[in-house]
């Protein structure tokens, strides 16, 4: 017997909270019967209806990395018809990216149907470490470094830095490559961090996830994460 949120969430419709809300607004169903209460527990045999469609509660659970080219948005469909990285993946399954990046950011990205999973990477309480390089305008000075070792203000919150450091700088062009490792989730934070220092950001690229590296994924390729992978990123939690 499990917890109908859970159930729901786990089939990849939604996150566990998101579910309660579907179940106290009455658009569950559990066996034909509206189930509007928390708490209610199912088996494995019962049918579980939401907004009418029935969820595949024993579906296979699908884990992929992608390395996401540039111009391609994270999401499963796009009203302007641009490239997703959903398009990138050859499967029937109803894969959807964890997290986002930007349009113009490259780098790794998971896309999988197991929610629970996606919840436990997206949730600021388990810190997954993200790390990126970004190409940013200008060299950093001791009082930028001090600010990144201290942590930056993003949006009224203190973002703080895991690691840092400068990879190469550029002193005729003015330019610097960065690395950071994050535990933020917010969306553009790390564009946000050197617009705070005046160091724009002109290319950025997520190389790291938790444990999970590029490793020779060209861009645009995509591999499947194996059980070992997906066991040790669900003990991350
Ligand atoms: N931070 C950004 O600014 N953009 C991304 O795509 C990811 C993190």
């Amino acid at each position: 017997m499990e917890r109908l949120q859970k159930v729901i969430a786990e089939a990849g419709i939604t996150s566990r909270r998101k579910a309660e809300e579907l179940i106290l607004k009455g658009k569950v169903r559990v066996n034909g019967h509206v189930v509007d209460e928390l708490g209610t527990k199912v088996k494995g045999n019962d049918v579980v209806e939401v907004d009418g469609v029935m969820i595949n509660k024993d579906i296979v659970k699908k884990y992929y990395l992608l390395n996401k080219p540039r111009g391609v948005i994270s999401s499963v469909s796009d009203d302007k018809n641009r490239s997703t990285v959903r398009d990138y993946i050859d499967t029937d399954e109803r894969i959807y990216p964890v997290g986002r990046l930007d349009y113009d950011t490259t780098g790794l990205i998971i896309l999988t149907n197991d929610g629970e999973l996606a919840n436990l990477l997206m949730h600021p309480k388990n810190k997954i470490p993200k790390t990126y390089v970004a190409k940013i305008e200008g060299l950093l000075n001791k009082d930028d470094i001090d600010r990144l070792r201290s942590g930056i203000m993003v949006d009224g919150r203190k973002v703080y830095l895991e690691n840092f450091k400068i990879r190469d700088k550029n002193f005729e062009k003015k330019t610097s490559i960065v690395e950071i490792t994050i535990v933020e989730g917010r969306n553009h934070v790390v564009k946000k961090i050197f617009e705070s220092l005046h160091h724009p950001v002109i290319r950025l690229s997520r190389i790291g996830i938790g444990f999970l590296g590029i490793g020779n994924l060209a861009s645009g390729e995509y591999r499947e994460l194996s059980i070992k992978e997906v066991k040790k990123l669900y003990s991350l939690k």
